[in-house]
């Protein structure tokens, strides 16, 4: 299981900004942010691939948040509902940066492959004000990721950026699907 790193404490600075009704957070990890979102949406759906995850997050870090409804899935595949947010700190290195095996740090082979299926994914699942927050590393292919951004959403921003030793982390906020854009 993936612990709360400066990853998660990154993203955590950022979404205390957001509030509403419903949100959706894919690959929950321990747990963590689903419990930030907890307190400032209505109701909060989470999803792991990682069965653990999932245990470990109901049996200790959403132990007591009535509010939520976590799924052990790939992606949110199964779910048929619209969320007024759905973040991800999603697996984003690239392959060669280390063990293949690891899904919970590696994104494909450009470290961008598992976020643009998630993109893919998810457009059906955003209300149509809803608003997507996402992780992405400067280590990945940004260009081809930006390239199907442009493609699928009207509005894209990074909205933070911070530097670490070897990589620096950019979180982009992204909203309106295009219409018929079903790419
Ligand atoms: C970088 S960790 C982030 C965990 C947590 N959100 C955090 O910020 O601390 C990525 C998470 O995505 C999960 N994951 C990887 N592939 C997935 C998939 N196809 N569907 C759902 N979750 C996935 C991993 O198991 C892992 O828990």
């Amino acid at each position: 299981m993936y612990r709360p790193s400066e990853d998660t404490y990154f993203m955590e600075d950022i979404l205390t900004n957001y509030r509403g009704k419903i949100a959706l957070e894919v690959g929950i990890g321990s747990g963590y942010l689903t419990r930030l979102l907890s307190t400032n949406f209505e109701f909060v759906v989470g999803t792991d691939i990682d069965v653990n995850s999932i245990m470990y997050a109901k049996n200790n870090t959403l132990a007591n948040i009535s509010n939520k409804l976590l799924v052990c899935s790939d992606l949110s595949l199964p779910l048929k509902c619209k969320f007024d947010l759905i973040i991800s700190n999603p697996p984003y290195l690239p392959k060669e940066f280390g063990n293949l095996d690891d899904t919970a740090v590696y994104g494909g082979k450009k470290g961008i492959e598992l976020t643009i299926r998630l993109l893919r994914s998810i457009q059906l699942q955003l209300s149509e004000r809803g608003k997507i927050v996402i992780m992405r590393s400067t280590l990945s292919d940004l260009k081809k990721m930006d390239d199907f951004i442009e493609k699928l959403f009207l509005n894209n921003k990074i909205i933070a950026k911070k530097t670490f030793f070897f990589e620096s982390l950019e979180i982009l906020e992204l909203s309106g699907v295009r219409n018929g854009s079903m790419i």
